[in-house]
């Protein structure tokens, strides 16, 4: 049998239930594979350490044959530990009445903390996907203060926005979402990320044809496409009362099931990465790009043809990222 792969999850007592979701699709084999053993590490804070022990009983209860070991902690320490792969979904959520600057110092001190403890205590090819928003500056945050972790592990989850867009297209043209591919998201995790579906496209009978051409309609790609996946989070929050669980969790098992077992031929996802200047993007910036994986290493993929609708508002997100950066940068001072 495979030796097993540890997994960190912090937050995992949120009250919100990302990591309620996400830790059982871990413990079933959602993330790694079906053939994967898994060992669970949990963080989270000590006012949550009571939920966080009955996430723990309860993933003793639910015998789960590839899990191998659970640690809850609120020790950062003891989580970090020899992990292979770290979802950071911790973090400080806005309350209401605080300024934008204040919940940025939060999250500023956690993943400068963090960011020390991977370094010093994680397996040394650990992964990283931040989750925690904004999730963007987090990661960036993250990658700044582990320089012994390679940049090209440090990544964001932008894969939620992605597998909305898929979503939409699936339903406006009435195919299974499994019939549609390459939909990009560019730039950050917030209403100004850039969903586009200029180069996606749909596995038909005469083989795959492009999802603009099928569509037939750009106005609706410009306009109502756009918004409503971006939107999509706020209208989430507002049927459900709370937010987005399920769907983050399992996006967040295909980010790193696609990192790490590969994307399949022909088939391109969205991640949030280091800017390598890629696209006009200023190196150096955490941002959602289109990526192949293969051999658990990712590439940004080149020479699609951008217009200037697309320029445009691939710049908007990328200024977004740059005053998120220097508002976090203010907030170590
Ligand atoms: P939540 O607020 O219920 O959970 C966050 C948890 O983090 C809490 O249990 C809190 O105690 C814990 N925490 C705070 N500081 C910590 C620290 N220093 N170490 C460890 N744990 C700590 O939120 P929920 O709904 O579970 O979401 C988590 C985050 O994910 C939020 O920031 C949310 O905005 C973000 N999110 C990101 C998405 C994406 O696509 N990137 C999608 C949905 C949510």
């Amino acid at each position: 049998a495979k030796p097993p792969l540890t997994v960190l999850v912090t937050g995992a007592a949120g009250m919100r239930q990302i990591g309620y979701a996400l830790i059982p699709l871990i413990a079933k084999g959602a993330m790694l594979g079906p053939n994967q053993p898994v060992i669970i590490h949990m963080l989270d804070i000590e006012p949550a350490s009571q939920s966080l022990n009955a996430v723990k009983m309860e993933l003793i209860d639910s015998a789960f044959p590839l899990l191998k070991g659970v640690v809850a902690t609120t020790d950062v320490v003891e989580a970090c530990s020899g992990v292979n792969i770290a979802v950071m979904v911790g973090g400080f959520r806005r309350k209401e009445g605080m300024e934008r600057k204040d919940v940025m110092s939060k999250n500023v001190s956690i993943y400068k903390a963090q960011a020390s403890a991977l370094e010093q205590h994680a397996a040394p090819d650990c992964k990283v996907l931040v989750v925690a928003n904004p999730a963007n500056t987090n990661a960036l945050i993250l990658k700044e203060f582990a320089p012994s972790i390679p940049e090209k592990n440090i990544t964001c989850l932008t894969r939620l926005d992605h597998n909305r867009a898929l979503g939409q297209i699936s339903q406006s043209l009435d195919v299974p979402v499994s019939d549609v591919k390459n939909v990009i998201i560019w730039g950050n995790h917030s209403s100004t990320q850039y969903p586009d579906a200029n180069h996606a496209t749909v596995t038909t009978f005469s083989g795959d044809e492009s999802a603009r051409e099928l569509i037939g309609d750009d106005k609706w790609l410009q306009t109502e496409f756009i918004t409503t996946v971006q939107e999509r989070g706020a209208a989430i929050i507002k049927a459900r009362k709370l937010s987005s669980a399920l769907s983050a969790a399992s996006s967040a098992c295909d980010h790193i099931r696609d990192w790490v077992l590969g994307t399949p031929k022909g088939t391109w996802v969205s991640m949030g990465v280091c800017s390598d200047g890629s696209y006009g993007v200023p190196p150096g910036l955490m941002y959602s790009f289109p990526v192949t994986c293969d051999k658990g290493q990712w590439s940004i993929v080149q020479g699609l043809k951008i217009d200037e609708f697309s320029r445009e508002k691939m710049d908007i997100t990328a200024k977004e990222l740059m005053e998120e950066k220097t508002l976090a940068y203010s907030c170590l001072n």
